[in-house]
């Protein structure tokens, strides 16, 4: 059996231009960010996943790429490259980096040529002599996108661009183009990465409906899956797929095309049950999730560097997030999202923080961590669309939060730096040795998180107790056993988990805010405000006495 790294992985998601900058220029570095690992193992991850850092016109955040086989010279080169890959393989963090295939930028070579009609480059994008009937449906960033095809003069034809016009849709029908993706792959599994965020999947597969070879588009995250495997067994694919569960079967195969998918709507159900402080949107939602293969995984998250997209679900619902979380039209975004940080949208309330992230560790799936997120970072409004969650780095109360010698206006995003979010209140240094703090909370989760395999193995199981309010879900795998149970409202409840845990000895891993009650037979938490707690369940025997191996 090869490396099953991920399936108890902590990722840690970050920004090179947003989170050290080494050389004062205003701009975060490859090498500010090697000086700054200790701050990612101390919190407990043990992967960095590295938002694009490639060449770019930097248009969309460097998701606009124009040579993948380099780093953009603002960060760096390939040796500082190396040098971090180096200084993370030291700390036992593991790398994943951006793959992002589905579009170039218009800037790129490889499209330039196409343009000019160059037989090598010709079909390398997706061309039409005629505007298709539908080009203005499906813009993914609606008020930002107007089409989805635009006139190229110099070719006399339209291009096919699914995200912005600057973004040109690679054609990857074109045998041409699919070995040059693999070329990218194999360059990057050289220099030591572990795996791709795989940006767009199902766009990518677009390319491919009505395949000639009898092979359905599916089938071509087999061809990368093999092709990633042979390179580095331990490899992986962690998909950017927003989709419904029914297909999750598609996208994961049998163990052979992609090993993780970010489960979006879990994520939107999480939201709508932290805006109703109940816990019944993500029970209802855990109940009906698919089986997926052993092997396959589901990453989980709060916030990332895009908007928090609710599309999926009913207009009431987001309606209802809406006017919990973003109420604000400044804080919308695409008629579908919110582009503010989570602790901003929960006004700053650390327990509640705590308890979300809590939360999230303990669903089903792999974590992924927003960098800032574990400090509660709050956003910048003022920056334009998604870029508002994309702030420099809070390291300490200096200027510019510490992230940079250069001035506030002179970085490469405006830092946050008035309020309660701005750097000298929230920043790392002064929580690093604050043991109630954000950051040291989320440190002791991520610990208990990686001591629990059973919540990347096992099945989460919902456990049905009195009160909406409280979500209690149990797995068991492999003679482990674990019962977490999290209060979602700012009322204290009661629960009587007796019948939960019948016949074995508890063990608590994890709590915050709660009173035990053991009068009599039975075991009754009073789980305060936004109260949370893991319990290890094990058989019971004469001698054992329970221990706390942590507590708040
Ligand atoms: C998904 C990325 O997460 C997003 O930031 C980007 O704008 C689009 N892909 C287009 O590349």
């Amino acid at each position: 059996m090869y490396n099953l790294w991920y399936k108890n992985a902590v990722i840690y998601c970050l920004d090179v231009d947003a989170f050290m900058d080494f050389d004062g220029d205003g701009v975060g570095d490859f090498l500010g960010l090697t000086d700054r690992l200790d701050h990612i193992e101390a919190l407990g991850c043990d992967t960095i996943w590295l938002l694009p850092f490639y060449p770019s016109p930097n248009k969309d955040n460097g998701y606009d790429i124009t040579d993948y086989y380099a780093v953009d010279p603002r960060l760096g080169n390939l040796g500082h490259f190396v040098e971090f890959a180096q200084g993370a393989k030291d700390r036992g963090l593991k790398v994943m980096v951006d793959l992002v295939v589905n579009h170039t930028s218009i800037d790129h070579p490889w499209f330039q040529r196409s343009r000019e009609g160059d037989p090598k480059y010709r079909d390398w994008y997706v061309w039409k002599d005629e505007k298709p009937a539908d080009a203005e449906k499906g813009v993914i960033f609606p008020g930002v996108q107007e089409s989805t095809w635009t006139y190229d003069r110099k070719r006399q034809a339209y291009y096919f661009h699914r995200f912005y016009k600057h973004q040109a849709d690679l054609n990857i029908a074109n045998p041409a183009v699919r070995e040059e993706i693999e070329r990218i792959i194999g360059f990057w599994l050289a220099l030591g990465v572990s795996g791709f965020r795989v940006d767009a999947v199902p766009f990518m597969l677009e390319d491919l409906e009505g395949p000639d070879d009898g092979e359905s588009p599916y089938g071509y995250l087999g061809q990368i899956r093999r092709f990633l495997s042979w390179r580095r067994a331990e490899a992986i694919l962690l998909a950017e797929a927003n989709i419904p569960m029914e297909e999750a079967g598609d996208y994961f195969g049998n163990d052979d095309r992609l090993n993780v998918i970010f489960n979006f709507p879990l994520n939107q159900q999480l939201f709508l049950a932290l805006a109703r402080r109940d816990g019944t949107p993500v029970a209802r939602f855990l109940k009906a999730l698919p089986e997926i293969p052993e092997t396959a995984q589901w990453a989980t998250f709060l916030r990332n560097h895009d908007e928090i997209d609710l599309g999926r679900l009913e207009e009431e619902e987001r309606a209802e997030v809406f006017a919990a979380f973003g109420p604000e039209k400044s804080m919308q975004i695409y008629d579908r999202g919110i582009r503010r940080r989570f602790a901003a949208m929960l006004g700053g309330d650390e327990r509640r923080i705590q308890m979300a992230f809590s939360l999230m560790l303990s669903l089903p799936g792999t974590p992924v961590i927003w960098y800032g997120d574990e400090l509660g970072m709050g956003d910048n409004l003022d920056l334009p669309e998604r870029n508002a969650v994309r702030t420099p780095m809070q390291w300490s109360n200096k200027r510019s939060g510490g992230f940079s010698t250069a001035k506030p206006e002179d970085c490469v995003r405006t830092p946050v730096t008035d309020g309660p979010f701005g750097y000298a209140h929230i920043n790392a240094d002064a929580q690093r040795i604050d043991p109630n703090s954000t950051f040291s909370t989320v440190q002791r989760l991520i610990r208990a998180r990686r001591s629990c395999p059973e919540i990347g193995w096992g099945k989460a199981e919902v456990l049905e107790i009195d009160g909406p309010s409280v979500l209690a879900l149990r797995y068991v795998w492999r003679g482990n056993r674990l019962v977490t149970l999290h209060n979602l409202s700012d009322v204290p409840q009661t629960v009587e988990i007796t019948p939960l845990i019948e016949g074995c000895e508890v063990r608590p891993v994890l709590r915050a805010g709660i009173d035990i009650d053991r009068t009599g037979d039975g075991l009754t938490l009073k789980l305060g405000a936004y109260g949370y707690e893991w319990l290890r369940l094990e058989a019971e025997t004469e001698t054992e006495t329970e221990t706390e191996t942590e507590t708040e």
